[in-house]
């Protein structure tokens, strides 16, 4: 990667930087004194004729969405969002399903400088009404409905819910035609046809562009807040280190922009970089697992960047891509979990026909952007390797008392220094932010376990804390606590993480009963409803007791050993070593 500075010049400023960075750990300025709009350099600036998405809906429908649709779009909703009073720094909540209007949303935001928080339409009510309330977002933009395995999602419903008392007004995109309008309620397609386009904002480069909450230690998700100068530029050099897009290339990311990936690798770097991509709005394995291959042999997919999991998923299938012609693709990447060997070589044979590279990428919410990838031709990658640290970022693994970890031993990934995509707070707690630092000078702790090799490859293992990854998705084990515990009959409960063959990790729930106790399913459904069905519990057993230490810290990770079936190892330091036994034994009858 040449100087981060030269990356900067290749999107358009509207006033150039005094200073590339100031840096003052662990609070970065990257790009200080510039001025720049997001929305600007991923809609004004491209050929309006040109084929941002191919966009292809559930029911087989295709739309051929253009950068100057985009831009039309966003610029009118941008209009819309001044008239009701949104202005810089405001915050808008967006809580769309795979549809062109939730990036003409985000970028509509962007270009008036309003902050958007994107919640995956996956989520629950009740996880959509703590980010609104959280980030204080005063407009909700959503569906009427969503498409998802051949069902209708009412998002509607839920969005009502979730402002229910609250006086946030909704923005309401028109897919299904099925909803029925509140009095604060306005149709996307009203508000924008009603509205004059508004001009991209300049603004300053640590303006922030967006809150994405993620999962952590605690209960209530953190709100990651991004910068727009240095996102922009972390995103679209890593974009075009890994995937060097090309004309005639068809990208496809099969994220949803609901979460990290999308918001980087679907929104804003594809698109600053002129890119043409494919959207499929609905579930990769309806009607059945050969849907991604369909997708990717329509539209002649290039470029495919997915999860594991899909992998795993089409693996289990049993369904070979091999009778689809995939002969355009070029290069696979995969996100989000470590990807084993089999899954690795798999991809690489059977989707690939063995002559794609396939390149890992290892990065965070927090990150921004790719941090560990080793793009093609750029070393030889080694299966369930994420690769090596981007050029310019200095990732390392360490032992506990900070120091380098010996090749090919577990340590903790931390990175020294600075990178131009790190996020510039979490909102609303600067403890929290605080709180990934450590050292003296502070070095930035991502919470991940790894093992490095002698040529400098890093292999992810898993997480170090109590952070779960079901299916890609990051899932704190207290939110599902949390939500356990909010049932009558449950005095307190355990969340752990179980191994899974397609998914990578599944949930357990250990929950100790009182009153009029509870039925598993009243938990599955509680947590389904509350936190998403992407959290949804494999297995919910009623104990007695749960195994804590002296200090009252749950052991959950003598849960998850039972759980999968093995050794709970040293339990010694249990308050009460029954209590493994008492959790063994509703394994046993769960
Ligand atoms: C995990 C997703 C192994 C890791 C971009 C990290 C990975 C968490 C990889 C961040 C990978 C991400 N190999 N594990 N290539 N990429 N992870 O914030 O545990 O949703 O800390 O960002 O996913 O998840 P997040």
């Amino acid at each position: 990667m040449p100087g981060w500075g030269e990356e900067a010049g290749r999107l358009k400023w509207s006033r150039r930087w005094d200073a590339e960075l100031e840096w003052d750990p662990p609070a970065a300025r990257w790009f200080a004194g510039g001025q720049i709009n997001a929305s600007y350099n991923a809609l004004d600036v491209q050929d309006p004729s040109r084929t941002a998405i191919i966009w292809e809906g559930e029911d087989g429908s295709v739309r051929r969405i253009t950068y100057g649709w985009l831009l039309d779009q966003a610029s009118r909703l941008a209009g819309g969002l001044l008239s009701m009073g949104v202005g810089r720094g405001d915050r808008v909540a967006i809580y769309l399903p795979m549809i062109p209007e939730l990036p003409a949303a985000m970028l509509a935001c962007a270009r008036i400088g309003a902050v958007h928080t994107v919640v995956f339409s996956g989520l629950g009510a009740a996880s959509l009404r703590s980010r609104i309330a959280d980030s204080g977002a005063r407009v909700l933009v959503t569906a009427d409905a969503g498409y998802r395995r051949g069902a209708r999602i009412r998002l509607k419903e839920a969005a009502d819910e979730a402002v229910r008392g609250t006086g946030v007004r909704t923005i309401v995109v028109r897919r299904t035609g099925d909803a029925s309008l509140g009095p604060g309620d306005t149709w996307w397609d009203d508000l924008v046809s009603g509205s004059a386009p508004a001009d991209p904002v300049p603004l300053e480069s640590c303006h922030p562009l967006f809150i994405l909450y993620t999962s952590g230690t605690t209960g209530m998700p953190k709100g990651i807040l991004h910068g727009t100068g240095g996102y922009l530029v972390h995103a679209c050099s890593t974009f075009r280190l890994a995937f060097g897009t090309r004309p005639g290339d068809i990208y496809w990311c099969t994220a949803d922009p609901g979460w990290v990936t999308g918001h980087s690798y679907v929104v804003y770097a594809p698109l600053c970089c002129g890119a043409t991509q494919v959207m499929y709005e609905g579930a990769p394995d309806h009607p059945d697992a050969s849907r991604m291959w369909q997708v990717a042999e329509r539209h002649g997919v290039t470029i495919l960047y997915t999860t594991p999991t899909a992998i795993r998923m089409q693996m289990a299938s049993g369904i070979l891509p091999g009778s689809h012609d995939l002969s355009a693709l070029r290069l696979l990447g995969s996100v989000g979990e470590p990807l084993g060997a089999p899954a690795w070589a798999w991809y690489r044979d059977e989707v690939g026909g063995g002559r794609c590279p396939v390149i890992d990428t290892w990065w965070q919410t927090e990150t921004g952007g790719m941090m560990v990838v080793d793009p093609p031709g750029g070393g030889t990658p080694e299966p369930g390797y994420a690769g090596r640290p981007v050029p310019g970022i200095d990732v390392r693994v360490v032992d506990d008392g900070g120091r380098p970890a010996p090749d090919g031993e577990r340590g903790r990934i931390v990175v020294s220094g600075t990178w131009p995509g790190m996020m510039i707070g979490v909102w609303g707690s600067e403890e929290r932010y605080a709180s990934y630092w450590s050292g003296d000078p502070p070095v930035y702790q991502a919470g991940d376990y790894a093992v490095r090799d002698a040529e400098g490859r890093i292999r992810i293992l898993g997480r170090a804390d109590d952070v779960l990854n079901v299916a890609g998705h990051r899932i704190g084990t207290a939110e599902i606590e949390a939500c356990a515990a909010s049932h009558p009959g449950v005095a307190e409960a355990a969340a752990c993480g179980v191994p899974d063959p397609v998914r990578g990790q599944s949930i357990a729930v250990f929950a100790v009963p009182r009153g009029g106790g509870f039925e598993p399913g009243e938990i599955r459904s509680l947590v389904r409803r509350d936190v998403g069905p992407v959290a949804s519990p494999r297995i919910v057993c009623s104990v007695p007791r749960l195994p804590k230490t002296r200090s009252g810290k749950i052991m959950r990770r003598i849960l998850g050993a039972l759980a999968a079936g093995s050794d709970p190892g040293d339990t010694s330091t249990l308050e009460d070593p029954g209590a493994v036994e008492d959790a063994a034994r509703a394994l046993r009858g769960a």
